[in-house]
């Protein structure tokens, strides 16, 4: 099956680039930068990735992610990773980057996005990997800095595609961020949030009522609440689930745990993703051999993974029709 899986044409659609930074860049980084960081191996950055919860995780992530400073920093950190895309037959992948984890340095919004934009137009023209960027809030900064960013954004409408919201779920709720939402939906941005990775099952009630979004990201506790799945089936509200990152922080103790393949077979349109794979252990073919080792599946359910990514994805009609 594991072969299978391989070379099954595959959509990422929950990826935060800048936890795509491996630890053998971070290196180079630093040195070509000149930014200390405490670490002086790719061993040594390993064994620091032990979590015991999403907060230890950020902890960790932010600071991996002042090494990034130039363009070409961007550039080079979102090159690889769709050469590794390129290894897992991933067609089409949908990004999220933090823009305030630079801005608050004093990194320009411009100098992030179009490094990475510089990059994913190379994707299309060398490798025939479609994308869309997606711009997220960090929650657990305040209104006026998430407005501040959308404002930012502006100039670059033709190259960011919606925006979502991640970092610290518990203690920043929704409705923080409802004003900011309501605007960027005015602007004509997409919006998805993560909800119900660390928080309960009302997270994802919110986030869907408050902040208009029209996918979940993470979304597994959804499980805690019948009628919550019972919408999220009815009304085709897509999860963009990631199983390794989910062990890593421990929303669940171990795969066998984990309600995905539940959820598949219950009719929710979840999707199989890889969050920040530099951090927790693997790329996108990983994530879908861990769930089926711990969950095995016949082929047409596994590639049902890939038909809900393209129905969630925010490719056009046309686009889908490619990617079928
Ligand atoms: N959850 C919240 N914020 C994040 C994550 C995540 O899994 N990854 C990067 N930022
Ligand atoms: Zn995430």
């Amino acid at each position: 099956m594991n072969k299978f899986i391989q070379s099954l044409p595959k959509v990422e659609l929950h990826l935060h680039i800048e936890g795509t930074l491996e630890p053998e860049l971070m290196l180079e980084l630093a040195q070509r930068n000149s930014i200390n960081i405490p670490f002086n191996s790719v061993e040594e950055i390993r064994d620091a990735y032990n979590f015991h919860n999403l907060q230890s995780f950020l902890d960790i992530y932010f600071q991996g992610a002042d090494v990034l400073v130039h363009e070409q920093d961007f550039f080079d950190l979102t090159w690889a990773y769709l050469l590794r895309c390129q290894e897992d037959n991933v067609l089409h992948t949908e990004i999220f980057f933090d823009p305030q984890a630079h801005t608050e340095r004093g990194i320009l919004f411009d100098t992030v996005v179009n490094g990475i934009d510089r990059a994913l137009n190379k994707g299309v023209s060398e490798l025939g990997i479609t994308s869309k960027l997606i711009m997220c809030f960090l929650r657990h900064l305040d209104e006026e800095s998430a407005f501040k960013t959308l404002t930012q954004a502006q100039a670059h409408k033709d190259k960011i595609i919606g925006v979502g919201l991640d970092s610290t779920e518990i203690g920043n709720p929704a409705n923080k961020f409802e004003r900011v939402f309501k605007q960027a939906i005015e602007q004509g941005f997409l919006t998805v949030a993560h909800a119900g990775e660390e928080g309960p099952a009302d997270n994802i009630s919110e986030a869907l009522s408050l902040l208009k979004i029209t996918r979940i990201d993470h979304g597994v506790r959804c499980s805690e609440d019948a009628s919550l799945v019972k919408q999220l089936v009815s009304e085709r509200i897509p999860l963009t689930v990631c199983p390794l990152s989910n062990i890593k922080l421990k929303v669940f103790d171990r795969m066998e745990q984990h309600n995905i393949v539940t959820l598949l077979r219950q009719g929710v349109c979840v999707t199989i993703n890889s969050d920040d794979p530099a951090y927790f252990g693997g790329y996108m073919t990983d994530n879908f051999v861990a769930v089926n080792n711990a969950h095995p599946m016949n082929k047409a359910e596994i590639a049902q993974f890939t038909f809900n990514a393209i129905e969630a994805s925010f490719v056009s009609p046309s686009e889908q029709e490619r990617l079928r």
